[in-house]
């Protein structure tokens, strides 16, 4: 059993359609780390359904709740304070987890720490970066070192943000003790990458969620098959408000609406339609299904296509990235979110990276979805500033990070 103030933060994570919780300690040690996934619940509809994500949500709560604490050999009393997603994310979704937060800490007398599930993600590398260098003795993390700017491109199913972010110490306190500074540099002006990934899975047939089914057939395919060009995914950086008047070829704005119809008018030029139906009439006989028995139902011109189409994502993400790092002078790049998930964009931009001499680092493949161990490690320099929530904290599904 842990001794009190050991530094424990349950985290609770439930902005979208997976429900987890975890206990962290001093932002750096994952004693649990319990996810229960949605994605048997939404794979019939090809996307999240916000009602039956909450009411999923409801029924898991307390159960991944219990097997968190559970996991950590710890009991409430042993919680120093209680960390929860407020926001982005799904209204319904983010309320059960943040009411269920709001009452465990009111009846512990705990603190509650509201966490932005952007900066969530983010935390998943410097959580496992403090880790490793606690581990090899070094005296502070890198990325603790005050000052030292982290571009972080966020890319999942609901964000493409690249942020610039940066530690800032408070003298008086301990070593660790200070605030994250985040500033949005880049962004979508319309889908996630996530989202034209998982769109044009289910547009070609393919499982849900569609990154790793696309992830996993791409490296079957010629990636440079498909003149899928740069300006279908160009930003479109003159729509007023958005990009300001930045030049497209300067822009670390992104757009993914443009490759997504082109994928869409491609299979109706080439009368792709009853392959993709038959694909999609066998998966859905086959609930079980993976993403490498998708392989043999698919014929080359689909392959060939599903690899252009991901090397034409990544490529646009690692070359805004590597744009953005230049402009804004950064000393490190972060990946994360869902689709840091996927092998080609890991290989690209580690290549880049290497060429740059430019450090970058990626979640472990547990930590680049949606967890809760993100959000307890987001929390701890909170509560070591003692920022904590009040007591009307509610869900604000478009929360933003930074200026
Ligand atoms: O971070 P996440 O779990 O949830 C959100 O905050 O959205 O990200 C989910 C997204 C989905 O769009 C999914 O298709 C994508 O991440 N994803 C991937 C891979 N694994 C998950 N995209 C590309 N390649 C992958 N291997
Ligand atoms: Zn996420």
């Amino acid at each position: 059993m842990p001794p009190l103030s050991a530094g424990l933060i349950l985290g609770i994570e439930s902005s979208c359609d997976e429900t987890a919780a975890s206990v962290v300690q001093r932002g750096t040690a994952i004693l649990s780390n319990v996810v229960a996934s949605q994605i048997r619940i939404h794979s019939p509809y090809g996307g999240v359904v916000p009602e039956l994500a909450s009411r999923e949500h409801l029924r898991n709560i307390l159960p991944v709740v219990r097997s968190a604490l559970a996991e950590a050999g710890a009991s409430y009393q042993d919680l120093d304070a209680v960390a929860v997603t407020e926001g982005p994310g799904l209204a319904g979704a983010l309320l059960v987890g943040i009411s269920f937060a709001k009452a465990l800490a009111f009846a512990l007398d705990k603190p509650l720490i509201a966490v932005n599930h952007l900066a969530g993600h983010i935390h998943a590398v410097l959580l496992e970066e403090a880790r490793r260098a606690g581990k090899s003795g070094e005296q502070a993390p890198e990325e603790l070192r005050p000052g030292r700017q982290v571009l972080a491109l966020v890319v999942s199913g609901g964000h493409t943000h690249l942020y610039l972010a940066r530690f800032e110490r408070t003298q008086q306190d301990g070593p660790d003790a200070g605030a994250w500074i985040y500033r949005n540099v880049g962004r979508t002006v319309d889908d996630a990458a996530g989202e034209a990934f998982d769109k044009v899975a289910k547009l070609l047939g393919l499982g849900y969620p569609g990154g790793p089914w696309i992830d996993a057939l791409a490296p079957h395919g010629n990636p440079e098959a498909m003149p899928f060009t740069f300006s279908q995914i160009k930003a479109k950086v003159h729509r007023k408000g958005e990009a300001g008047a930045l030049d497209p070829s300067e822009s670390t704005y992104f757009s993914f609406s443009g490759i997504k119809t082109a994928m869409l008018r491609y299979t109706k030029v080439y009368e792709m339609g009853p392959s993709i139906e038959a694909r999609r009439a066998v998966l859905a006989g086959s609930p079980d299904a993976k993403p490498a028995d998708a392989l043999p139902l698919c014929d080359k011109r689909t392959l060939d296509l599903i690899a252009s189409f991901q090397r034409s994502v990544v490529d646009d993400l690692r070359r805004k990235t590597f744009r953005a790092a230049e402009r804004w002078h950064a000393e490190r790049i972060i990946v994360s979110g869902g689709v840091a998930a996927n092998r080609e964009l890991r290989v690209r931009f580690t290549t880049e990276a290497g060429e740059r001499d430019l450090p970058i680092a990626f979640p472990s493949m547990a930590l680049s979805t949606d967890n809760a161990a993100m959000i307890a490690a987001a929390a701890w320099p909170k509560f070591l500033a003692g920022e904590f929530a009040a007591e009307a904290l509610t869900a604000e599904p478009s929360l933003k990070l930074g200026s």
